[in-house]
C-alpha cells in the first residue's frame, strides 16, 4: 500500500480519463478519494475543484488530481483556494518540475488534450517527486503569503 493519500475530481468532460487514472493509481496501491462528478452529464467543474480542495485543506489527502476537457478550468478554479498549488500541464517534465519546484500539491490536466499513457506517466510522476526545497522554498513561501493578502 502507497502511503500518499490521493484525491482526485473531474467535471463530465473529463470522467473517462478520471476513471483510467483511478484504476491505474489503485493498481499502484494507493488509496483514491473520488470526489465526483460520477455521471457523463454536463455539470461545472468548479464544483468539482472546490469538492477536492476542500479534502485538501481539511487534511484529508496529500496530492489532488483534476480533469477537465483542458484542465485549465480546473486549474484556475483550484488556484483560488488557499493553500492549493494547482497545475495544468500537458507532459511530463512539467509534472515532474512542479513538484520539485512549486511543490505543487494539485495536477491538473485535460482529457481532450492528453491520452491515457500520458496521463498515467505525468501522474506517476507528481505523486513520487518530492519538493526539492532550498531556494525553492523561499518561493512558496511567498506564495502562501500572496494567499493571506487576499
Ligand atoms: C467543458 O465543456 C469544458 O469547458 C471544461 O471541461 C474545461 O475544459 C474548462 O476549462
Amino acid at each position: 500500500m502507497e502511503n500518499k493519500r490521493i484525491v482526485m475530481g473531474s467535471d463530465h468532460a473529463g470522467l473517462s480519463l478520471k476513471l483510467k487514472v483511478k484504476a491505474h493509481l489503485e493498481a499502484r496501491g494507493f488509496a483514491v478519494i473520488d470526489v465526483g462528478t460520477h455521471t457523463p452529464e454536463s455539470c461545472n467543474y468548479t464544483v468539482y475543484a472546490d469538492a477536492l480542495c476542500k479534502v485538501m485543506t481539511a487534511g484529508e489527502a496529500d496530492l489532488g488530481i483534476l480533469v477537465c476537457g483542458t484542465g485549465v478550468g480546473m486549474s484556475i478554479a483550484a488556484n483560488k483556494h488557499k493553500g492549493i498549488r494547482a497545475a495544468c500541464c500537458e507532459n511530463t517534465f512539467s509534472a515532474r518540475m512542479t513538484r520539485m519546484h512549486n511543490d505543487a500539491n494539485v495536477l491538473c490536466f485535460g482529457e481532450r488534450v492528453i491520452g491515457y499513457g500520458l496521463a498515467c506517466d505525468m501522474v506517476d510522476l507528481f505523486v513520487d517527486t518530492p519538493f526539492e526545497g532550498g531556494r525553492h522554498q523561499a518561493r512558496v513561501d511567498d506564495l502562501n503569503a500572496l494567499d493571506e493578502s487576499k
